[in-house]
């Protein structure tokens, strides 16, 4: 009869041990009990970068990487993209369920109605150097956040921490666009209540002498959709730094600031970034081959290529390209795109790429739409940032309401010397 525990045999004292197995998983605390004798500190596991190991149980999001599946709540991401909103995406994200239309009507009134930044912000931003990245405003800004709300610390309290959702969730695009006003020398936009969450960031980003900025309603859709396909995408690096962090139970605009510089980094939110200066670097599809070959040689990666989990392709891509084509046909063809094209199918052809399951990304392509949109290119981890956040929110919620969570607090295998007498100065060898 078969039974949902595994036997371990220790080979060092031929004893026998049964541990549970719950959701396809065992506990690496019940390796404890593994021990030579009793003065044995007892077996851990090593997974250095976390690849085989569950840090958490989570209801917000499910990637299989093998089949290119990623669901927000059992939603499948592509009739999200078709059907929803950012913010009833977000809602669905933070709440576990699709909004009723009077639940969406006063969630968008909230965030809406939480845009607007203390003055003194805009002296913070107004510091930074003109060439400052946004990315480094945006982490500094948000942490600095928190001493706007010192009320956020009381992370406890569920309504304390619904009313920090809407700041962060409304005050980030304004962070995002009071740092690129400042990098580009125009006068800050204030938020336009009028207009959708997507609408009026782009307001915020490109309102010159206009009365009133009036969107492109496919620019502000594409937006939104992109915003939908970056909300969420389980325990990545930033959600992980956002668990990590706020179990200390930080408040959250600190644990934000966190998740925040996680993501800037190439091999995370910053891929997008990235791509766009390595497509720029190829310059001509004649050099494609000759890069191709380097990167097989060892001379970098193949920025927006390859993915932790997904082993076949990652659907949001595959929306990223379609989507393409429409904000072109507003924008014009970046000429970037024949480049990607043809990386794409050299790579896609390539016994390197083939076996080591190497596929496009989200930010391969969705950094040539926001070109071509208008934004510079260090802006591009921002504009991941911000929709992230509803994802960085969720999961922290998760977190603090998880019994079973605690400060994270990995071990470590300790390889240094053993203990050494100090050596005085005078009798070290140069
Ligand atoms: N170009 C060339 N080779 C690659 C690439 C790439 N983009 N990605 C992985 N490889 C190779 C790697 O060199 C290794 O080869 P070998 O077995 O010969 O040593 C093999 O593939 C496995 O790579 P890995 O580093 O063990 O894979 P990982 O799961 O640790 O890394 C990754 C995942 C996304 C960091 C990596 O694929 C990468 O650096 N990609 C480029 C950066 C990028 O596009 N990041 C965005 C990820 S999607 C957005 C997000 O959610 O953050």
């Amino acid at each position: 009869m078969s039974k949902d525990t595994l036997t371990i045999v220790d080979n060092r004292t031929g004893k026998s041990y049964e541990v549970p197995i719950t959701h396809g998983t065992i506990k690496a605390i019940d390796l404890r009990k593994i021990k030579v004798d009793a003065e044995d500190f007892g077996l851990m596991s090593y997974d250095p970068a976390f690849t085989n190991t569950a840090s958490c149980q989570s209801k917000v999001s499910f990637i299989d990487g093998d089949k290119g599946i990623l669901r927000y709540r059992g939603y499948p991401i592509e009739e999200l993209a078709e059907r929803s909103t950012y913010l009833e995406t977000a809602y669905l994200v933070l709440f576990g369920e699709l909004p009723s239309k009077k639940q969406l009507e006063q969630w968008t009134f909230n965030i809406t109605h939480h845009t607007m930044l203390h003055e003194n912000v805009k002296k913070f931003i107004d510091g930074f150097h003109h060439d400052a990245h946004p990315m480094g405003m945006l982490v500094s800004t948000v942490a600095a956040l928190s001493t706007f709300y010192p009320d956020a610390k009381n992370i406890t309290d569920k309504n304390c921490r619904l009313l920090q959702t809407y700041r962060l969730i409304g005050k980030m695009p304004t962070l995002a666009a009071f740092a690129y006003r400042h990098s580009v020398g125009t006068p800050y936009a204030y938020p336009d209540n009028d207009l959708s969450y997507t609408g009026n960031f782009l307001n915020m980003l490109f309102k010159m002498t206009e009365i009133r900025y009036k969107p492109d309603p496919v620019l502000e859709r594409a937006l939104d959709v992109l915003f939908i396909l970056h909300a969420d995408h389980e325990q990545n690096c930033s959600a992980n730094a956002m668990r990590s962090v706020g179990s200390s139970h930080v408040d959250p605009y600190s644990a934000i600031a966190a998740a925040t510089a996680a993501l800037y980094g190439p091999l995370h939110g910053g891929a997008n970034e990235a791509v766009l200066r390595m497509l720029k670097q190829i310059g001509d599809i004649k050099n494609v081959p000759s890069f191709v070959k380097s990167v097989k040689e060892g001379h970098g990666r193949l920025m927006g290529f390859g993915h932790r989990v997904y082993k076949n392709y990652d659907p949001r891509a595959k929306i990223i390209k379609t989507l393409a084509d429409q904000v072109f046909e507003v924008t014009g063809r970046n000429p970037l795109l024949d480049i990607a094209l043809e990386l794409e199918k050299i790579a896609l052809s390539d016994d390197y790429f083939i076996s080591r399951k190497l596929y496009p990304n989200v930010d391969f392509y969705s950094g040539l739409i926001y070109q071509a949109m208008g934004f510079p290119v260090d802006m591009f981890p921002v504009l991941f940032a911000i929709p992230r956040t509803s994802g960085w929110l969720a999961q922290w919620a998760e977190m603090l309401e998880d019994p079973e969570q605690k400060i994270a607090r990995p071990r470590q295998v300790y390889l240094g010397h053993d203990v050494r007498g100090y050596v005085p100065l005078v009798e070290r060898k140069a």
